[in-house]
């Protein structure tokens, strides 16, 4: 496919009735029936856009802003807000709707990074993406900014647990019982 594509051309909308096996011990689905649905939606998403298998490389983030109920219909959008070489980043919306009453409620957002994959396993190159409206505009750059911010935070936290491991066990004791006086 050569069109050039929007982030809004890449939207994709998959719908699931949560039934009563999914229901945690207050009685409201459990998050990980939530995390396995954003799951499969960035796979739809990302898949249908590199025209490619993807696999997910990480969440980036995941709110949980409301609980989701046995009995509703959860409705979940992708939209593909950037991408980077071989990378594409999926935000994806989650709206729970009451089907008697027809009301929808806004319950999670999250941003999945999933990667491209060709016959050999490896990463392969994605589709560009073009943000046309404002609103495409600025999701592409925050996506730009969280890549970055992310690689930053995996390289410093890489490197953390490196001088901890290398620190002598009385080192490692000042540092826990300064931690527990905060
Ligand atoms: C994700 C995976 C393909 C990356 O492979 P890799 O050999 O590290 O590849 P690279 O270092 O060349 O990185 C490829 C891309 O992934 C991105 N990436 C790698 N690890 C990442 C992570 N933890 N979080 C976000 N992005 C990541 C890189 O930034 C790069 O993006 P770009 O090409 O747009 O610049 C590999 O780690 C993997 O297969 N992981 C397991 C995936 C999986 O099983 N998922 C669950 C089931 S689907």
């Amino acid at each position: 496919m050569n069109e050039r594509r929007t982030p809004s051309s890449t939207s994709v909308t998959i719908s699931e009735l949560m039934t009563p096996e999914s229901a945690n011990f207050l009685g409201n689905v459990f998050g990980g029936v939530i995390l396995a649905l954003l799951d499969k939606c960035a796979y739809v998403t990302a898949s249908r856009f590199a025209g490619r298998v993807c696999v997910t490389a990480g969440f980036e983030r995941v709110d949980f802003h409301s609980p989701i109920e046995v009995g509703e219909l959860v409705h979940l959008t992708g939209t593909v807000d950037y991408v980077g070489r071989t990378s594409l980043q999926v935000r994806i919306e989650v709206q729970a709707e009451n089907i008697q009453e027809r009301t929808l409620r806004h319950t999670n957002s999250c941003i999945v990074t999933m990667v491209a994959i060709d016959d050999e396993g490896r990463p392969t190159p994605v589709p560009r993406l073009h943000p046309e409206s404002r609103e495409e505009k600025e999701h592409f750059l925050a996506g730009a900014r969280r890549r970055q911010i992310a690689k930053d935070q995996r390289q410093e936290y890489d490197a953390l647990l490196q001088r901890l491991q290398q620190m002598s066990d009385e080192e490692l004791d000042r540092l826990v019982a300064e931690e527990m006086s905060r």
